[in-house]
């Protein structure tokens, strides 16, 4: 039942005990880097003075735009002791590099397989991987732990849908882990195909990467026959493996031996009460080369402090309910705003008034980018404007990683910019 049982059973006091332990050693270690180096012998922390886990707050809170400025000043280690690169979103300077040792990659497979573990999933299991590979942590994250449990591991990769069931016939998986909004899309191709998902040998699903409902979760179980579980991580924190549903599908806990977690109210940053509706804060305790410390995750969800009946004390979270920034989910890609303002800013022939419209036509995301062609360029022709079109797509595309549909709309149609204007609308459920 357990995969790492003496770590998993921990009481309450127990872990706290180990977290403090890890938290000195953290600070010890993130202390070597030249960006918390500074930050901590401004706050004057240092591992003696952290008394208790109380003293945790008196260390700074560290944001993505820390990360975007300082990223490979926060290593603690040479970069010839790296061996991975993974970045979350974009490339136009909203991207956030992290950076792992040879030690963090093994600790990361070793949580991944632990939450994997705790699910049911056995080495007997097909596990076959529907995430992206590549930069985004999801697909290798689970790779490696998938391979550290000792389960058959497809890397099928995001995308290619007909493919994914031949796979599944092919190799008779076992277990997937999937993006769900794409996981109720594929059904269709299932239909296509003629083949009913719950003939196959699918028992369980992992979810994750993007918020969704209790409702969708039912829905999944339904049609494919598997039990799913939530699983939540971020790139920031490793990746997948940082909170992860049990068998009693009650939150997921967070493996606190290797996070520390605080629940802050986004506007005070003061301490959530159990149950209330705060922003997730989580500081690395076993990364060695590049410890994270009070990041700032702007996902919204609240926390449970009392033990759950599978034995474990580890401290569950709600799902996630939403963003405290702009951040955008689409097919499982994090986008900002600010990255498709800049692509419109290098095309001289709109204007930077822009509106997105999110949608899920059969649950398959649609981001629609609504730009106003400049004055001079309209009226240039529809062979012109048909090349605009597709060159903004193209660049739009490199940048956001999804391709949108652009509408080119009439010079001053879209509202004004005056202050804050709603570029955003997301209709999706
Ligand atoms: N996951 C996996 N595949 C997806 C998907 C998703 N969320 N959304 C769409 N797809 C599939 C489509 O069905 C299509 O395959 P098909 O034509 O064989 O059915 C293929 O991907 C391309 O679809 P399209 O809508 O043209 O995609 P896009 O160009 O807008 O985006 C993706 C390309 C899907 C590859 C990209 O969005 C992606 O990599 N998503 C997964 C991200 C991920 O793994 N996140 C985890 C982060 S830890
Ligand atoms: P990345 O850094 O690219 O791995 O993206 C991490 C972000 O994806 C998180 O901060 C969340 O906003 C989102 N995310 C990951 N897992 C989940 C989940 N299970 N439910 C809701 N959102 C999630
Ligand atoms: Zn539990």
């Amino acid at each position: 039942m357990y995969w790492n049982e003496s770590i998993e059973t921990l009481n309450t006091a127990e872990l706290q005990d180990l977290q403090l332990q890890r938290l000195r050693d953290t600070v010890r270690r993130a202390a070597h880097s030249p960006f918390y180096g500074e930050r901590l012998r401004q706050a004057g922390v240092t591992p003696e003075n952290i008394k208790s886990l109380e003293d945790l707050r008196r260390i700074p809170f560290t944001t993505k735009d820390d990360l975007r400025a300082h990223g490979k000043e926060m290593l603690t280690v040479p970069l010839t002791d790296i061996v991975r690169v993974h970045a979350s979103s974009g490339t136009s300077g909203q991207a956030t590099e992290i950076y792992y040792t040879k030690e963090d990659i093994n600790a990361w497979a070793e949580l991944v397989a632990r939450s994997m573990y705790m699910t049911g999933m056995r080495p007997a299991d097909v596990f076959q991987n529907m995430m992206g590979y590549g930069l985004f942590t999801g697909g290798l994250g689970f790779h490696y732990g998938a391979e550290r449990l000792g389960a058959l591991t497809i890397p099928a990769g995001a995308g290619n849908s007909r493919r994914q069931i031949q796979l599944m016939q092919q190799f008779k998986t076992t277990a997937l882990h999937i993006i769900p909004s794409y996981a109720l899309y594929l059904l269709q191709t299932f239909d296509k195909a003629g083949v009913d998902p719950r003939s196959l040998n699918l028992r369980l699903a992992f979810i994750g990467a993007e918020p969704h409902t209790e409702e969708m979760r039912g829905r999944i179980e339904a049609a494919y026959g598997v039990k799913a579980y939530n699983s939540y991580g971020l790139s920031e924190m490793n990746g997948p493996g940082v909170a992860f549903e049990c068998p009693e599908q009650n939150g997921m806990h967070v493996w606190e031996d290797a996070f520390l977690l605080e629940v802050a109210d986004p506007r005070t940053l003061e301490p959530a009460a159990p149950g209330e509706l705060g922003e997730l804060v989580f500081t690395n305790l076993t990364r060695r080369g590049m410890p994270i410390l009070r990041y700032r995750t702007r996902d919204l969800a609240s926390y449970d402090p009392q033990p759950c009946s599978c034995g474990r004390a580890h401290r569950r979270i709600s799902r996630i309910q939403g963003r405290s920034d702009d951040m955008l989910i689409v097919k499982g890609v994090n986008i900002f705003p600010i990255q498709i303002e800049k692509i419109l800013l290098a095309m001289p022939e709109v204007y930077t008034n822009y509106l997105v419209e999110l949608t899920r036509e059969n649950f398959n995301d649609v981001l629609h980018v609504k730009v106003e062609v400049q004055e001079a360029f309209f009226h240039e022709g529809l062979k012109s404007l048909q090349h605009l079109q597709k060159r903004l797509t193209e660049a739009l595309k490199s940048e956001l990683l999804v391709t949108p549909k652009v509408e080119l709309v009439e010079p001053h149609t879209l509202p004004q910019s005056e202050g804050k204007a709603v570029r955003v609308v997301d209709r999706r459920e």
